[in-house]
């Protein structure tokens, strides 16, 4: 298991594994995994369609980013109907410092083509971390049922990811973008590194 993790992670391009310790702990509170989940689907979502309204003339990211509001929403239905399940509501959106985190290495100014490659990054960094967490639960939670409903993300974020890559370098230069991707990666790690363990989070 560990040799898959491993492969995952490489695949990835992560540079730090979540603590261990993080599924144990979220595995006591999966209604409130539950709910962070579900707006981080809601956001996926609505950041999908933002950038199709932003980038309308690129029309392979259109093409490309129509279907996926759809995968989206439908997770994010998935996961209402989990809480549903369990008799929850789907309780208030809390603050993801993890996200605005990672907004703040987004470069604001600057050329047009240096903002839309840090939004792709942006992207596929919180689809490759959402892949990772997934996999921690579909691999370390007790209950086989809700290993299976988080190995179904697991797989569909990895899609995702590599969607926003392949995007990146179908409008820009390869090379600027594996260039720019590590500099993204060395941030990803720092603010993991010094964000707080939380029970509540998917990140
Ligand atoms: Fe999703
Ligand atoms: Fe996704």
């Amino acid at each position: 298991m560990d040799i898959n993790i491993e492969a995952q992670k490489n695949i990835l391009g992560l540079q730090l594994h979540t603590d261990p310790r993080w599924v144990d702990i979220a595995g006591l509170s999966l209604e409130e995994i539950l709910t962070d989940h579900a707006y981080c689907e809601q956001k996926a979502a609505t950041t999908c369609i933002s950038l199709i309204q932003k980038y309308a003339e690129k029309d392979k990211l259109v093409n490309e980013l129509a279907p996926i509001v759809t995968e989206e929403w439908g997770h994010f239905r998935l996961v209402l109907q989990e809480l549903r399940k369990r008799g929850l509501q789907l309780g208030k959106q809390r603050r993801d410092e993890y996200v605005n985190k990672l907004l703040e290495f987004q470069q604001k100014g600057g050329n047009a083509e240096g903002r839309f490659l840090d939004q792709m990054l942006t992207m596929a960094l919180i689809e490759a971390r959402s892949c990772e967490r997934f996999k921690r639960l579909s691999e370390g939670l007790n209950d086989a049922y809700m290993r299976n409903f988080y190995r179904r993300f697991m797989e569909s974020e990895a899609g995702h990811y590599a969607l926003f890559i392949d995007l990146a370098e179908t409008y820009i230069d390869k090379e600027k973008v594996r260039k720019r991707w590590a500099e993204w990666l060395a941030y990803e790690k720092d603010v993991m590194t010094h964000l707080e363990l939380r029970s509540d989070r998917i990140h």
